[in-house]
């Protein structure tokens, strides 16, 4: 969810004005999400990396994400959406830490529509703490060495419990991964957008969706094995 801070650049406000714009189309986007019909979005709130904004703009931040969980997390409940966070939690205000705690175990149930929100969250972040439980894993005497494979590893991934993503969407026009799903991505379209995170709505979507549907996915194998022809 890229461009919030363009966003309201462009109309001369204050970046906050554009991370609240953005969590606006984020509702928007999780309910058009469900009218589609689609099973998991996951979307990158924050990265470990931004930490490194000025402090004004982290509070800023922290403060929205605070009041989003209180505002959204019971109406997304109602909805059939079930919250997850993915991320180094720690890193978080205790305060934070519980109604993330709480969001999750309020929807855990959910089957509707799952939505990972990726905060403090980075790719090689997720792969190095995947490396670390496993090798506390092999110390504990619960994993052969000689038997570690993908499915394995991807057991100890932050998105163990969801497929890997189709379809990765980055607004703001950007044509970077910028350490999201490193792992999770190996065979995932990829669909760049110069539309500004708050203009993305569900016609965006749409479009991305549709822009999809037009893409071969062959998964190292030939078109012609794909599509049974003759010279398969
Ligand atoms: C994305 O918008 C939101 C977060 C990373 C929290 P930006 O804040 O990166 O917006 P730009 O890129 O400055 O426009
Ligand atoms: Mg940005």
């Amino acid at each position: 969810m890229d461009g919030n801070g363009r966003w309201a650049k462009k109309r001369h406000q204050p970046r906050k004005l554009g991370h609240r714009a953005g969590q606006k189309a984020l509702r928007a986007v999780v309910e058009h999400c469900v009218r589609r019909g689609i099973g998991t979005l996951t979307v990158f709130a924050f990265s470990s990396e931004n930490w490194g904004r000025p402090a004004h703009e982290i509070s800023n931040l922290m403060e929205l994400f605070l009041r989003a969980l209180d505002k959204e997390a019971s109406e997304l409940h109602q909805n059939g959406v079930r919250l997850r966070f993915i991320g180094d939690k720690t890193g978080f205000t205790s305060t934070l830490q519980e109604k993330m705690l709480a969001a999750e175990t309020l929807t855990a149930n959910n089957t509707k529509l799952v939505v990972n929100i990726a905060a403090n969250y980075g790719g090689r972040w997720d792969i190095t703490q995947a490396a670390r439980r496993m090798a506390q894993s092999f110390a504990d005497g619960k994993l052969v060495s000689g038997e570690i494979d993908e499915q394995q590893f991807g057991n100890f991934l932050a998105l163990a419990e969801s497929p890997d993503p189709d379809l990765f969407i980055r607004t703001g026009g950007e044509m970077r991964i910028s350490n999201f799903l490193l792992w999770q991505s190996a065979y995932t379209e990829f669909y760049f957008t110069p539309v500004l995170w708050p203009d993305f709505d569900e016609h965006e979507l749409d479009q991305a969706i549709t822009a999809f549907q037009s893409r071969e996915r062959r998964f190292g194998y030939t078109s012609e094995q794909l599509t049974g022809s003759s010279d398969a």
